[in-house]
């Protein structure tokens, strides 16, 4: 796609019809870019089913199911007929009110419908708080490993990205020293994932209070992106960052598609979490309202949808979800533990992904994680991200939604593959 484009204004140049607009395309991997390269690899002859743990969709497995109250909800608000319409592009006002409700049960100030942005996804709402915060010269603190569209919009927005640790030994906590070495007055912001992607983290109060702390001193926002909220299951129990928002001004990205199962929905949020009201000054506004003039909203219908599946689904439908994610951490962790080349740091408690470090030298003729994954798919017809494209190389993604019987015969093959390629030692 990207060479026709090329071609084309190739070709539109020649004729000279047009002004040279050539620019370079972000050279950034994304998980959905490397996962079809990868699926392009299984050799067809294979008569097995192919398994992902690469893509944290949980929709794709059985298992997983979205509840009956968010189908009635969107059913409901297409067939009455009147969320045919545009809506305001910032939102319905009630889905705008309904997500600061369901947002302000856990917080200990309340959140006003003027604070949401309703977005297509939690990507959008990433995209929006990069585009409000980039300028020329800026630059903003990206956390390693991270989820790579940060990365990608970063450098389409022209805002410098610097890195710093999670560290994986302190349950891949942020390295807060790194972070004040790193900021300077140009920093813009810190991004923090919670529970993570990829690293299956769920920081503690005191953890995320800490981090509040050194943004203020630092005198820089946190954005903090909530898509996997609540999908916890280890011994923290899932904060939001929005609780340390009167230390630091907040960001708090979301969307439905993960704790109710429905990514292509395409209904996500971008909230400012500050009870100061440093984006409440008029100027602040009206540049985040000019924004979504050009993004326009998720269809209407579905935002009409969300006040009754905020209000009314069940607890007993996001317990069966936690269950079955933390049956299938478990799997994932105790079968990744018979294989001696790969080893989990972290047991995972939220999210739906965990990282695991290759140990190289215990294999032979395989050269790094992404040799290792496109021989998997080949040779096992077993989707694993790559850490590189997470930025940690020699590591592994694996996302763990999967249903248990397919985990358990995808990490069988693993097992399989490696004692394949097992080094032989005299
Ligand atoms: C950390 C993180 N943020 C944002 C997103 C995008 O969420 P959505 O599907 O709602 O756009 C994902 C999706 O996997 C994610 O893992």
């Amino acid at each position: 796609m990207i060479e026709r484009i090329g071609l084309s204004m190739e070709k539109v140049k020649e004729n000279g019809t047009m002004n040279n607009y050539e620019v370079e395309t972000p050279k950034n991997i994304t998980i959905k870019g490397i996962l079809s390269l990868l699926m392009q690899s299984i050799e067809e002859k294979d008569g097995r089913s192919v398994i992902s743990l690469g893509m944290g969709d949980p929709s794709a497995y059985s298992c997983f199911h979205t509840t009956p109250t968010a189908q009635q909800a969107v059913a409901d608000a297409l067939l009455s007929d009147k969320f045919n319409g545009y809506s305001p592009t910032v939102g319905l006002p009630q889905t705008r009110k309904a997500i600061a409700d369901y947002l302000s049960r856990d917080l200990p100030y309340k959140l006003s419908s003027d604070d949401v942005f309703i977005t297509s996804g939690c990507t959008q709402a990433i995209d929006v708080a990069l585009t409000m915060l980039a300028r020329p010269g800026a630059n903003i603190l990206l956390p390693r490993p991270c989820f790579p569209i940060y990365e990608l919009c970063a450098a389409f927005r022209g805002l410098e990205v610097r890195h710093f640790d999670l560290l994986p030994e302190k349950g891949w906590e942020v390295d807060l020293d790194a972070i004040e070495v790193l900021a300077d007055q140009n920093t813009v912001a810190l991004v923090i994932i919670n529970p993570g992607n990829p690293c299956g983290n769920v920081y503690s109060y005191q953890h995320l209070k800490e981090i509040a702390e050194t943004a203020e001193k630092l005198k820089i926002l946190v954005i903090a992106d909530e898509v996997y909220g609540h999908l916890a299951f280890g011994n923290n129990p899932f904060v939001p960052m929005g609780v340390f928002g009167s230390i630091v001004p907040i960001l708090t990205l979301g969307s439905l598609s993960k704790r109710w199962i429905v990514p292509g929905w395409r209904l996500g949020w971008f909230v400012t979490t500050d009870p100061s009201g440093m984006f409440r000054k008029p100027k602040v506004v009206e540049r985040i309202k000019k924004y979504f003039d050009i993004l326009g909203g998720p269809a209407t219908f579905i935002q009409a949808a969300v006040p009754c599946i905020l209000e009314q689904t069940d607890e007993a439908f996001f317990k069966r979800t936690i269950n079955i994610l933390k049956q299938a951490s478990e799997i994932c962790y105790d079968r990744t533990k018979e294989i001696p080349c790969i080893t989990c740091p972290h047991k995972p408690q939220g999210s739906m992904a965990v990282m695991m470090k290759l140990n190289l030298s215990l294999l032979e003729d395989i050269y790094d994680d992404i040799d290792f994954c496109f021989k998997l798919a080949k040779e096992e017809s077993v989707i694993i991200l790559p850490g590189t494209a997470v930025g940690l190389k020699d590591w592994l993604r694996i996302t763990f939604a999967a249903d248990p019987a397919s985990l358990e015969e995808a990490l069988g093959r693993v097992k399989s593959f490696c004692q394949r390629h097992t080094k032989y030692i005299r």
